[in-house]
């Protein structure tokens, strides 16, 4: 437990027959489970329209936790404890009678336990049932005691500044926001958590962190998948809205924001959103100076082959939706006037790598005659977990030569603790009540004010510089072009043991 007294919880999981639900939500629930972390009466209650008996649900379930937990195949006499507390539910999301018979769950619950339990309706169903589910809810008054009832919503918020603003209206009239955790499962990583310790328990870098030491900052979430099954959904919404508008800007959010005045849910969140709301909003004449997209053409991936995008299930085959954007920004206030902040993500890349490299500038008085790589500070998110500081030393020898080399912090020398999933960090804030990790309606809306001249410019100009890689390559070209003046590369992290320590280019 982190820390919080739980009390009974009752988790209802819309879309329980969905991929989010057996690779992620119940792996990550069993695993709070036997970490004891999960008050001791808790039960699980999973909504879905396709029939299936509580027992096959939960085989079907088991075979989820067997693949996908981090602590592998389950324990037995563990998992048949656990598997008690699911029930399913047959339902169809669209009427009222679905919610009655979960309204007859709760309430023999709450029987059950003598007490009105904490509830958490977990939505992991595609966007447009958000509203329905919200409705009926809202009506049966499922969900109506601000401090004990919390709904939970995944990505994408909206497709748009304006769907993303008449949700929040419609949910807002239904529930209270501090009843809204609109996730967003790269804050549960361990490693994005740890850059708030980084950055605010360490004073040594807080005075370097701004435009005077700061050269530029490049955040890169590579994935070497294509788009698989999920084309379908992907391609009416591309590398933009997918990953961007969320994921990254959430990144670059807690890089750059100022101190908050405590670690307080509501002050980082007001932060955060302070940085969001500065970040420039490209005019549309500047889009393409700025931003480049690409698309991925069939290739090699590990040895695998992968299809064209346009050739993939369910995608157009004249498909101009990016699987791939880099894009500079720049945020306008004191702290990082000038610093460009590089994002990049793409998919068919060659490998999975997700870093934030902070390039420091060069030293303004030379007295060595080598050349001198500026420091560099590379946090690697996944799959690696490291932190690794790149300065200059001297050869040994008896000349005065030098030669980068890096300190590295690797997470597995350092703990031994198993790394939590992000969901399992996420799933037990909720329960907390911990809304420090989830976006709020401001920080959302924000987020697509950043990308909306994109989207238009892009739906205006629908194949103007449609950049096309192979998969298993790194990017188009245009991608390095747009961070040459700053940089030679976008930077990956070094692998361990390279003679060469000299960070090699990725994107
Ligand atoms: C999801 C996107 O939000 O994040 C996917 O919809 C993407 O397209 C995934 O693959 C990446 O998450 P992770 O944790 O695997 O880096």
């Amino acid at each position: 437990m982190k820390g919080k007294k739980l009390y009974p919880a009752a988790i209802t999981i819309f879309g329980a027959k969905g991929d989010l639900t057996h690779r992620k939500l119940i792996p990550a629930i069993y695993n709070l489970f036997i970490g004891n972390h999960l008050p001791s009466s808790f039960s699980l209650i999973c909504v879905d329209f396709l029939p299936d008996s509580d027992e096959e649900f939960r085989n079907y379930l088991l075979g989820g936790v067997n693949e996908f937990s981090r602590n592998g195949k389950a324990d037995e006499m563990k998992w048949n404890e656990f598997s008690t507390r699911i029930c399913y539910i047959q339902g169809d999301f669209l009427k009222l009678d679905t919610f009655v018979s979960l309204r007859k769950k709760l309430d023999s619950f709450d029987k059950e336990n003598k007490q009105r339990g904490t509830r958490l309706f977990y939505y992991a169903v595609a966007p447009r049932f958000i509203e329905v589910i919200s409705d009926s809810l809202y009506k049966l008054k499922l969900c109506h005691q601000e401090k004990k009832d919390r709904i939970v919503v995944e990505k994408p918020f909206g497709t748009d500044l304006d769907s993303s603003k008449r949700l929040n209206r419609f949910l807002g009239k239904r529930f209270a926001e501090a009843q809204i955790y609109r996730i967003d499962h790269y804050l549960g990583k361990e490693t994005v958590q740890n850059i708030l310790a980084f950055r605010f328990a360490n004073y040594v870098f807080e005075p370097l962190w701004n435009h005077k030491y700061i050269d530029h900052i490049q955040i890169s979430v590579a994935e070497s998948v294509g788009v698989g099954k999920r084309g379908g959904y992907y391609d009416s919404s591309g590398a933009l809205r997918d990953m961007i508008q969320n994921h990254l800007l959430q990144l670059l959010c807690i890089v750059a924001m100022e101190c908050p005045d405590a670690y307080q849910a509501e002050m980082i969140r007001n932060a955060k959103t302070r940085l969001m709301q500065s970040v420039r909003i490209y005019k549309p004449a500047e889009v393409f100076k700025n931003v480049v997209r690409g698309q991925y053409t069939a290739g090699m991936v590990d040895d695998k082959p992968i299809p064209a995008y346009r050739n993939e299930d369910q995608v157009s085959s004249g498909s101009t939706t990016e699987t791939f954007v880099a894009a500079k920004f720049f945020i306008d206030n004191k702290r990082w006037k000038g610093v460009p902040f590089f994002l990049g993500t793409g998919k068919a890349l060659p490998k999975q790598t997700s870093v934030i490299a902070v390039q420091f500038k060069e030293s303004p008085h030379k007295i060595f005659k080598d050349d001198i790589v500026p420091n560099r500070l590379i946090i690697s998110i996944q799959p690696e977990l490291e932190i690794c500081l790149l300065f200059e030393s001297k050869v040994p020898g008896l000349e005065m030569k030098l030669q980068a080399v890096d300190m590295d912090f690797i997470y597995q020398e350092n703990y031994t603790e198993s790394i939590p999933e992000a969901y399992e960090a996420l799933i037990l804030d909720v329960l907390e009540g911990d809304a420090t990790l989830f976006m709020r309606a401001d920080q959302v809306d924000a987020a697509w004010k950043v990308v909306m001249p994109i989207l238009n410019a892009w739906k205006k100009f629908p194949t103007r510089q449609l950049h096309f890689y192979e998969a298993g390559t790194w990017a188009p070209a245009a991608a390095r072009e747009l961070v040459k003046p700053y940089a030679k590369h976008w930077f990956q992290l070094p692998v361990k043991n390279k003679v060469q320590p000299i960070l090699k280019d990725s994107l």
